[in-house]
């Protein structure tokens, strides 16, 4: 395939209103602190949706945003393509319930299970419709609330969880601008180190399932932060390789936002200096598939990344699923 085929030319991004700070935990009976929090995982609040805040809400606000910026209507799109972990329903898609209420008639519409990779994965699933010639305008959302599926007394994962939705426009490459390279993975015999163990087809739930809470999140925290370090450092890699580029050509990198830690670590094996990172776990905590896009909106809203910036994206998450990115934004 012979690139740039699509860019990504507008963002937004939607959070719930309610802020969930690391102090707020001991009011739910857990067992941590501030201080534990922070310097674990460098988070510091999250978002948490409220009553009459859903997946749906969340997406359809951001990929307004997007929209507008992009001068985009909802007669226009071609597609929506939504990576999330926890749709609003398990049948249907939500990606067609933002597809209904964005009025987006012409667009077919479905959700990607990739988990945090899930943006990134629909990004180059997006990039391959538009290089068929069918599609123009496509939207691609990562989005997720994720505090409907944490299990608000296993202070292992509640404290790491946030809520929230990034939006993309993506249309056909002009000017040299777009998708410079991209790199994806998976490894599904790893999938039970992070994963919601019944209350699928498999273990339909019953109410043992839900006394226990095994339909719940649940993560071998350990494990899965070294795979992160080892398979994001390789994403970068591999992403730089691709686009025959060299650390120093990167302007901005946007990796998935779960640990400052991690980020740290894939940033110094990349080669690339922190202050060319982006981070915003610290007010987000890990919103899993929406934790780049949010981060690429905030980056462009503030001026960081600009038309014509180089910007790495990395990501990694259940399943194990990973992958990465370089762009010319
Ligand atoms: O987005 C998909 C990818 N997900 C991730 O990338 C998450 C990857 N994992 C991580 O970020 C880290 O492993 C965690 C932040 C989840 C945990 O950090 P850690 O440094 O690996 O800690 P640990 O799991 O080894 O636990 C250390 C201790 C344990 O106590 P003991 O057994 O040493 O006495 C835990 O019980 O910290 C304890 N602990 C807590 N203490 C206070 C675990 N959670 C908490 C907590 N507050 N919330």
């Amino acid at each position: 395939m012979k690139r740039p085929i699509a860019m990504l030319t507008a963002t937004g991004h939607a959070v719930p209103t309610r802020v969930f700070k690391n102090t707020d935990f001991a009011s739910i009976g857990i067992e941590t602190s501030d201080e534990w929090i922070r310097e674990r995982t460098g988070i510091g609040q999250r978002h948490i949706a409220g009553a009459g805040e859903n997946l749906t809400s969340l997406c359809t606000a951001a990929a307004r945003t997007a929209m507008e910026q992009a001068g985009v209507t909802a007669s226009e799109l071609d597609a929506i393509i939504l990576g999330t972990a926890s749709p609003d329903r398990l049948l249907p898609a939500t990606a067609v319930e933002v597809q209904a209420k964005l009025g987006a008639s012409r667009a077919v519409a479905f959700d990607i299970d990739a988990a945090c990779s899930g943006w990134l994965y629909g990004i180059q699933v997006a990039e391959g419709m538009l290089a068929t010639g069918n599609y123009e305008t496509i939207l691609v959302i990562g989005g997720e609330v994720l505090s409907r599926i944490v299990n608000w007394k296993d202070r292992n994962t509640c404290v790491l969880f946030g809520d929230g939705a990034g939006a993309t426009v993506l249309k056909r490459s002009t000017k040299g601008r777009g998708i410079l390279s991209a790199y994806m993975r998976s490894d599904g015999t790893l999938a039970d180190l992070l994963h919601r163990p019944k209350g699928g087809a498999a273990d339909p739930l019953t109410p043992e399932i839900l006394a226990e809470g095994t339909h719940l999140l649940t993560m071998a925290g350990r494990e899965v932060f070294k795979n992160a370090v080892r398979s994001m450092a390789d994403a970068a890699d591999r992403a730089l390789d691709g686009a025959k580029l060299s650390a120093t050509d990167i302007d901005v990198m946007i990796p998935h936002q779960a640990n400052i830690r991690i980020i740290e670590a894939t940033a110094k094996h990349a080669n690339i200096p922190m202050e060319k990172v982006f981070v915003n776990v610290d007010r987000f905590g890990n919103t899993s598939a929406a934790s780049i896009p949010i981060a690429l909106s905030e980056a462009h809203a503030q001026g960081i990344v600009k038309e014509g910036s180089t910007v790495m994206f990395v990501a990694f998450g259940a399943g194990f699923t990973w992958g990465s990115m370089v762009v010319r934004y």
